[in-house]
């Protein structure tokens, strides 16, 4: 049974959070905890809803061995604030968007995915969506690291299955 549950939230659903979706089960997957994990990811919007990430997040992702095409985008719900331990927003303006609709009671931990980063100072990863190639590649450097210092945290934080 998986023990974690994590949720990464962007915007689209179809550029940032795919991309950590992604690169994070394959992080998981090296470190042999994908079994102990359950990985998701959605966007504040409703405006991709079914769509396949964007070509050019595919391609970035690509290039750095990480598959994204079968994944399809969905709207970040209340539903998911009893499903997910971990709720983590790309940017300020997709975590002021996820507190609005957070439960009083919500007991796991809402926050940007970038406060787990080790190598650098950025607290956002920046919406790729209307700039050139290099973005979508930055994406990919920040998702990365982050990837890996979250992964750390986990291993800290919870009594995984040795
Ligand atoms: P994402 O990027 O939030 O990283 O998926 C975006 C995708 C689509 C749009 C904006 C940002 N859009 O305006 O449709």
């Amino acid at each position: 049974m998986p023990t974690v549950s994590v949720l990464f939230v962007c915007l689209g659903n179809i550029c940032r959070s795919p991309t950590a979706e992604g690169v994070f089960t394959s992080v998981a997957k090296k470190s042999g905890l994908i079994s102990e994990l359950t990985i998701d990811s959605a966007g504040t919007s409703g405006w991709h809803i079914g769509e396949g990430p964007d070509p050019r997040t595919v391609k970035a992702a690509a290039k750095r061995g990480v598959k994204l095409s079968h994944l399809r985008g969905r709207k970040a719900v209340v539903e998911d604030f009893s499903k997910f331990d971990y709720i983590l927003a790309m940017d300020h303006e997709n975590l002021r968007n996820l507190e609005a609709i957070k439960p009083s009671g919500y007991q796991g931990h809402l926050g940007l995915f970038l406060a787990f980063a080790q190598n650098y100072q950025e607290d956002e990863v920046p919406d790729p969506y209307y700039g050139g190639e290099n973005g979508f590649t930055f994406v990919l450097d920040l998702i990365e690291d982050a990837s890996l210092g979250f992964l750390e945290h986990l291993r800290a934080h919870h009594d995984f299955n040795p």
